[in-house]
């Protein structure tokens, strides 16, 4: 069995897969807007500071458990520390299923804005459109969504189907190179922009009074998602390392690139929307719509060099999406391989599948179908995406993140968390007595205080 599981070709391949696990839309579509929304400076700056004191901690545990056992969650967990917490693993991969189900349809949206702004590029821009009505017109209808799901859904499948090295690994090579050169481009051209000072001020200069107590919780929510922690994921990415790759250092790469990504993304879209007369107060109308309402017709109007950028932009959204979706199904895939005992190639077409059925829910519950649009299990998020969205965000990554802190805190022995972590190869930032206290005491604070906001005051982190 052992022999079979593939292993990463090199902590670079391995730090650019996990790197393009975390950096997602949760880097381009997600951090932009809630930063706006909890206006700027002082989140950003708790953010930091939840990513530094919660975030790159638990990484390290994740990938710790994983890199320990070998297995992907459910066994991981097992191996590492005890028989119970297989259910943890559970925990995880169904998280990952639902995740993946919604992710998939957002992903998709991507696709639609790459054809349009090509269409554009190539054709000229119609001043006559209003992008409003094009993002509802093409989220309502039900073939659309589903058609360019199911492309996305293919080609996740079509990548993971083919293994960790040969798969995973070569895609994240290939991918990573391109995402970073794209966004350095914009950043070039957001920084001819006259928006682009006040733009760095937003983001960088904190005003306290202007943040809310619930976006400290946002910011915690936040942390969790962007760097795929809570879930296993981590987990399963650490099971294809060898021992002698470190695991600490990587952990630091990985959260650095991320952080660093949604910082830039975010410079590169306010630096944009500052620069337009008025576009601040069309934002704050539909901030969600940020990336796909707002954006998409100033390439053609504000943007150096926009009418090549502006397509540029939706591929660079769509291949840092597919980098993270290929290692949502990794997580339900890789459960299946490990634990049943089923092919490689039967497990990701079949989880593919099974997974895509409920991606059709979540595709067509944009006003395309009335029943799965309109219903509200949770108050405010009507329909089957803002569910499951809500779902997961609020309710799944902290329960499953801070079961993490206690297995890798309070579970597992000192001897054998530190036998991973504290290895020769560590570098000199690193010390394991630091780690140990914050797995141990600061992050499951955290994360208590997260699942206990949502618990009693209704905060909403989706
Ligand atoms: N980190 C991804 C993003 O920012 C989203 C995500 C959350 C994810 N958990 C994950 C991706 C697990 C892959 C695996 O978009």
């Amino acid at each position: 069995m052992e022999d079979q599981r593939g292993h990463w070709s090199s902590s670079f391949g391995f730090v650019l897969a996990a790197t393009g696990s975390a950096v997602g839309l949760g880097n381009l579509w997600k951090f932009p807007f809630v930063t706006w929304e909890n206006s700027g400076g002082a989140f950003v700056l708790i953010y930091l500071v939840c990513i530094a004191a919660v975030g790159l901690p638990i990484m390290m545990a994740e990938l710790l458990i994983g890199r320990k056992a070998q297995k992907s969650p459910v066994g991981a967990l097992k191996a590492a520390v005890g028989p119970a917490w297989g259910i943890v693993g559970g925990w995880g991969v169904l998280c990952g299923f639902i995740l993946l189900s919604y992710y998939t349809v957002i992903a998709g949206w991507s696709l639609f804005y790459f054809s349009k702004t090509l269409g554009w590029t190539a054709g000229g821009f119609p001043t006559d459109l209003q992008m409003g009505d094009l993002f509802g017109e093409q989220v309502s209808n039900g073939g659309l969504q589903v058609g360019l799901s199911l492309l996305f859904s293919i080609a996740t499948v079509s990548i993971v189907y083919f293994g960790v090295q040969k798969g995973i690994e070569r895609i994240a090579k290939i991918f990573l190179p391109i995402l970073f050169s794209i966004l350095l481009l914009m950043l070039i051209s957001a920084a001819r922009m006259e928006g682009f000072g006040e733009s760095l001020a937003f983001i960088f200069i904190p005003h306290f009074g202007e943040l809310e107590p619930a976006g400290i919780l946002e910011a915690l929510g936040h942390a969790f998602f962007t760097l795929s922690l809570g879930m296993g994921a981590m987990i399963t990415y650490g099971s294809y390392l060898e021992r002698r790759q470190s695991i600490v250092k990587s952990a630091g790469i990985i959260v650095l690139l991320d952080t660093i990504i949604g910082l830039v993304a975010a410079t590169i879209m306010f630096a944009v929307i500052f620069s337009v007369a008025g576009m601040e107060e069309q934002v704050s109308g539909s901030t969600v719509g940020m990336l796909f309402i707002s954006l998409p017709q100033l390439f053609y109007t504000e943007v150096p060099f926009g009418t090549i950028l502006g397509p540029l932009f939706y591929l660079l959204i769509a291949l840092a999406a597919l980098t993270s979706t290929i290692s949502l199904l990794e997580v339900v895939a890789s459960y299946v391989i490990d634990e049943h005992g089923v092919g490689r190639h039967k497990a990701t077409v079949l989880c593919g599948a099974t997974i895509f059925i409920f991606t059709i829910l979540s595709a067509l519950s944009f006003g395309a179908v009335d029943g799965l649009s309109t219903f509200e299990i949770f108050q405010g998020k009507p329909g089957w995406f803002s569910t499951a969205d809500h779902f997961v965000s609020n309710w799944m990554l902290p329960t499953g993140g801070f079961a993490i802190t206690m297995a890798a805190g309070w579970f597992m022995t000192r001897e054998s968390t530190m036998a991973e972590l504290a290895g020769e190869s560590e570098p000199a930032w690193f010390s394991y007595e630091v780690w140990r206290f914050f797995i141990r005491f600061v992050a499951p604070a955290a994360v208590a205080s997260i699942i206990i906001a949502v618990m009693f005051f209704g905060t909403d982190f989706s």
